[in-house]
C-alpha cells in the first residue's frame, strides 16, 4: 500500500494586521482582556484592494506548497479545501484554486468541518492515496472569518482573523509520512458555535469605522467550548500516540490548532508536555479555523522546527461539534 508523505508546505496571510488596541476602539474590550484570556496580540484581515478573496489567498499558500514540493500543478489528481468561509456558496473554493493553478488533471472540492477542515481534508486524501485512487493532492485551510463576524459582539469578533496554509501530498512507497488520522463529530452540540448562512463575497472595509455593523450570525457559547477543547484535544492526541505506539516523549513537535493560547496550555498539561514542544503562532493571527494547522505546520518547517524522522502530531477541535488528529513522521 503506498504511503502519503507531505512533500512541501505553504501558507498565504493577509496584509492587513488588527491589533488588540484597534479594536478598542470598535467594542468595549481591552488589549489585557484579550491577551489574558485568549493569548491574542492581532490578527490578519482581508482586504479587497490587496484581492484577498479566500480563493486568492488558497491560491498563494497552494503556490507555495507545490514550489516547495517541485511538482507541476497538472501532476495534482486531487485539490480539497477545508474552509467554513468560501467566497461563494458554489462552486467551491477547491475549483476555483484549480483554475488558478491551471491544474487541468485534479479533482477538486471543499470540506466544511469547522476548525478540524483541514485535518479532515488530509484524512481523505490519505485514505484516497491508500486506496490508490490518487498520487498527488493539494490539501488546503483557509479562511476568511471577517466576513462573517459580528463586529458590536466582543465576545467572538476579538478571537478571529483570516488566513491560509497548504500542503502537498504525495504516495510513495516509502515508510513515513502520515502515520494516522481520527476523526470525531458531535452534531448534538452543533449550536455551541454557529453561523447563519451568508454569502461570504465580501470584505471588511479599509477603515474600522466604515465596517458593516449589521449583525452576522456568528453565535459562539465560549466556555461550554473551552473545556471540551481541552479535553477532546487531549483525548484525541493520546488516542493518536497510542495508536501508534508511541508516548509524548516520542513526539518532536505538537501542532494544535490555534483557538486560545490557554487551550493549548490546558492540553499540554494534561499530556505532560512542555510548551517548548508545542508550535504556537495565535499571538499573530488569532482563531483561523481551518487555515489554523495548516499556517503553524508551514511556518514551523520554515523555521526548522521539524527535522526528517521526527514525530508531529497535529490535532484540531472545533465547530460542529468535530474534532481531529494525524500523526506525522515528518520525512522533508
Ligand atoms: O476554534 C474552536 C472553537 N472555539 C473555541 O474553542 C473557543 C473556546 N473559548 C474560549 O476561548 C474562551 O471561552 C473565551 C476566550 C471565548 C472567553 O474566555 P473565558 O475565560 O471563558 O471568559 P468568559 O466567557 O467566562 O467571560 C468572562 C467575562 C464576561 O463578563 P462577566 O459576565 O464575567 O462580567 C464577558 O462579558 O469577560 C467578558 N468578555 C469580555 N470582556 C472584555 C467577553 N468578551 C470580552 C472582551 N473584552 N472581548
Amino acid at each position: 500500500m503506498p504511503n502519503s508523505h507531505i512533500i512541501g508546505t505553504g501558507s498565504s496571510i493577509p496584509k492587513r494586521v488588527l491589533s488588540n488596541s484597534d479594536l478598542e476602539t470598535i467594542v468595549d474590550t481591552s488589549d489585557e482582556w484579550i491577551s489574558r484570556r485568549s493569548g491574542i496580540k492581532e490578527r490578519r484581515i482581508s482586504s479587497k484592494k490587496e484581492k484577498e478573496s479566500t480563493a486568492d489567498l488558497a491560491t498563494r499558500a497552494s503556490l507555495k506548497a507545490i514550489e516547495m514540493a517541485n511538482v507541476s500543478p497538472e501532476s495534482l489528481d486531487l485539490i480539497v479545501v477545508g474552509t467554513v468561509t468560501p467566497d461563494r456558496q458554489f462552486p467551491s473554493s477547491a475549483c476555483m484554486v484549480q483554475k488558478e493553478l491551471n491544474a487541468a488533471n485534479a479533482a477538486a472540492f471543499d470540506i466544511s468541518a469547522g476548525c478540524s477542515g483541514f485535518l479532515y481534508a488530509l484524512s481523505v486524501v490519505d485514505n484516497a492515496i491508500s486506496a490508490g485512487t490518487c498520487k498527488t493532492a493539494l490539501v488546503v485551510g483557509v479562511e476568511r472569518l471577517s466576513t462573517i463576524l459580528n463586529w458590536e459582539d466582543r465576545s467572538t469578533c476579538v478571537l478571529l482573523g483570516d488566513g491560509a496554509g497548504a500542503v502537498v501530498v504525495s504516495a510513495v512507497p516509502e515508510q513515513g509520512g502520515i502515520l494516522s488520522t481520527h476523526l470525531k463529530s458531535d452534531g448534538h452540540l452543533w449550536d455551541l458555535l454557529y453561523s447563519s448562512y451568508r454569502n461570504g463575497n465580501s470584505h471588511t472595509p479599509e477603515t474600522l469605522r466604515e465596517i458593516d455593523k449589521k449583525p452576522f450570525d456568528l453565535k459562539m457559547d465560549g466556555n461550554p467550548l473551552f473545556k471540551r477543547a481541552v479535553g477532546y484535544l487531549s483525548d484525541i492526541a493520546r488516542e493518536a500516540m497510542s495508536h501508534n505506539a508511541l508516548t509524548s516523549e516520542d513526539v518532536g513537535l505538537f501542532v494544535p490548532h490555534q483557538a486560545n493560547i490557554r487551550i493549548i496550555q490546558g492540553m499540554a498539561k494534561n499530556l505532560r508536555i512542555p510548551m517548548e514542544k508545542v508550535y504556537t503562532n495565535v499571538h499573530k493571527y488569532g482563531n483561523t479555523s481551518s487555515a489554523s494547522i495548516p499556517l503553524a505546520l508551514d511556518e514551523a518547517n520554515r523555521e526548522g522546527r521539524m527535522k526528517t524522522g521526527d514525530h508531529v502530531l497535529l490535532v484540531a477541535f472545533g465547530a460542529g461539534l468535530t474534532w481531529a488528529s494525524s500523526m506525522l513522521k515528518w520525512v522533508l
